[in-house]
């Protein structure tokens, strides 16, 4: 029996086992040491991709549907539906475990070993404001691994993780772990003693770099496919603001795939004849019928990444020639401010369920890909302005523990 460790994010995804007392990340693509958590079925070719593959064929404009952020379907009734896909009938179920047995046919053919469990990564919560939900999202993702092949699964918190990976950072007093990720934000709170980790408190949220993306979506780019625009009444004088959920959706990266129907077409189209200015609404009737959605949600991620950095801009170049909108740090700053809030509210709240005053954490150390954001940062230092700071590989400190930890699993 060997057991695979997992960290099936929702962004990206990695695998590893333990080497010599040592993680060992395997590169289930060539060179790589993670793989973007997505899927594409290419229409034309009849096959599913994976990962990088799966990006490729986006950018490369392939025939076919491309999904990402998996994860955040957990737990909700789309999870079961079955939809038609390439001559097949398969629910998110199945397309999850499509993805995680592609990990594990991956790690087995680059370690030469039959990886029958897995110990699997898992948010403190998968949805933090709906018990039901987030409950069912365990139950759903444990299934997921039943139908890769797996005859067993164990969890493991992934703040957690990152903290047995990387708890010999800490320094006096409690370490938190503050992993900032594309769906979640996971902490964990804990005291290192001869090298081990004693977890004083886990806690997390549902919220991520994917609702940063969200919101800059929301507010800079969707207004030039019409949110916020005036649609005339049909029968009547006055006209009614176009619809938000759909603006949403098409900002939203799990929830693109099921914009692309054939009523959402007619409902746009109605729109755009009905609208005080046709041109931002003809504009969205183009993104859904040539299928842009993650090209935006892509465009809105680099924006985003950019003008963290210095400044950047929304290039929406893909949807219509020199079509692109400034975005900087400020701008960034000012509509993610809420979302920070409740990050650095999260990470407060996790020190009070043990009784651990913000003043007393000697350290805290960043993991995940969105703790790069200065928002984030910002917030952070200002809740716990003593701590020593400290940064883990964004992109792999969970999975490091996960490694360590899979040479235990199942014992
Ligand atoms: N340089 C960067 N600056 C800011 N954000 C970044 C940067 N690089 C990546 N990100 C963001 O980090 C997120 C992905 O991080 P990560 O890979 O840690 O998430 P994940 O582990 O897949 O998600 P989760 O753990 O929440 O399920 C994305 O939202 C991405 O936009
Ligand atoms: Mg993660």
């Amino acid at each position: 029996m060997a057991t695979l460790g997992i960290d099936f994010g929702t962004s990206n995804s990695a695998c590893g086992v333990l080497v010599n007392g040592r993680p060992h990340l395997i590169e289930i693509e060539p060179g790589e040491k993670t793989l973007p958590t997505a899927v594409f079925f290419d229409f034309d070719a009849r096959r599913t991709l994976f990962g990088h593959s799966a990006n490729r064929a986006l950018i490369a404009g392939t025939e076919g549907r491309y999904m990402r952020a998996l994860k955040r379907v957990l737990g909700t009734s789309l999870m079961r539906e079955k939809r038609q896909l390439m001559n097949e009938r398969v629910d998110f179920i199945d397309i999850i475990a499509r993805f995680l047995s592609r990990l594990k046919t991956g790690a087995e053919a680059a370690c030469h070993t039959e990886f029958t469990h897995a110990l699997s990564g898992r948010p403190v919560h998968f949805h933090s404001s709906d018990p039901v939900r987030d409950a069912q999202a365990l139950t759903d993702l444990t299934e997921c691994y039943a139908r890769a092949g797996f005859a067993a699964v164990e969890f493991l918190y992934e703040p957690e993780a990152a903290a047995i990976a990387n708890g010999a950072l800490s320094t006096d007093g409690p370490g938190l772990i503050v992993d900032i990720g594309g769906g979640t934000s996971d902490f964990t709170l804990y005291t290192a003693r001869a090298g081990a980790i004693e977890v004083l408190a886990s806690h997390g949220l549902r919220l991520g770099g994917t609702n940063f993306d969200r919101r800059l979506s929301l507010d800079h780019a969707m207004p030039l496919f019409g949110a916020g625009g005036a649609i005339r009444n049909t029968f009547g004088d006055g006209a009614l603001p176009a619809p938000n959920g759909l603006f949403h959706d098409l900002a939203s990266w799990e929830k693109i795939p099921f914009l692309y129907s054939a009523q959402t077409l007619r409902d746009v189209r109605a729109m755009a004849r009905q609208a005080v200015d046709h041109a931002p609404f003809t504009r969205l009737l183009s993104v859904l019928e040539l299928e842009l959605g993650h090209d935006i949600a892509f465009a809105v991620e680099r924006g985003k990444i950019a003008a963290n950095a210095g400044t950047g801009r929304i290039d929406l170049a893909v949807v219509e020639r020199g079509l692109d909108v400034a975005l900087t740090a400020g701008e960034v700053g000012v509509s993610l401010s809420d979302q920070a809030r409740a990050i650095g509210d999260a990470a407060g709240e996790t020190c009070a369920m043990s009784g651990v005053a913000p003043k007393d954490v000697g350290s805290v150390v960043f993991v995940g890909g969105s703790s790069l954001m200065q928002v984030v940062i910002d917030r952070i230092t200002e809740m716990f302005p003593g701590a020593d700071q400290k940064r883990s590989d964004p992109f792999t400190g969970v999975v490091d523990g996960l490694a360590i930890s899979s040479a235990s699993a199942f014992r």
